[in-house]
């Protein structure tokens, strides 16, 4: 049926293309999405911050938060979860007022063999 979401198992990357530490963006079914390493384990999340849209795999990797290169708010890629909304401080609550902090999509990960895979929804084409 139209409309319907269906979800796909999609390869995004190999094992050991991307280096430790870093990301690598991916476009994918309509997804903008960022595969993070972080020693051995691979992290998708949406790569627009939730704050203005910043472009998140332009921005820094450390440990599992990744830091937006516009407005600095942080996301740990594992969960997607707010670290730290803009700067902190009393600028960030009072724009927190108008813009409260919201996490980034996760996309759960599978590694099959040396491919990484990425469930993604889609729109059924029926
Ligand atoms: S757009 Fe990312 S913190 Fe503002």
């Amino acid at each position: 049926m139209a409309g319907d979401k269906q979800t796909q198992l999609v390869p995004i990357g190999k094992v050991g293309e991307i280096a430790e530490g870093a990301m690598k963006l991916v476009n994918i079914l309509g997804h903008s999405i960022i595969l993070a390493r972080v020693g051995d384990r691979y992290y998708a999340v949406a790569n627009n911050c939730t704050h203005r849209g910043g472009n998140l795999s332009q921005g820094t990797l450390q440990g599992t938060v990744v830091t937006c290169p516009w407005h600095h708010s942080q996301f740990d890629v594992r969960d997607g979860r707010v670290i730290r909304w803009l700067n902190g401080g009393l600028s960030a609550a009072i724009v927190g007022l108008f813009k409260p902090k919201q996490a980034l999509k996760k996309y759960p990960v599978n590694v099959d063999g040396d491919r990484i895979m990425v469930e993604v929804k889609s729109e059924s084409k029926q």
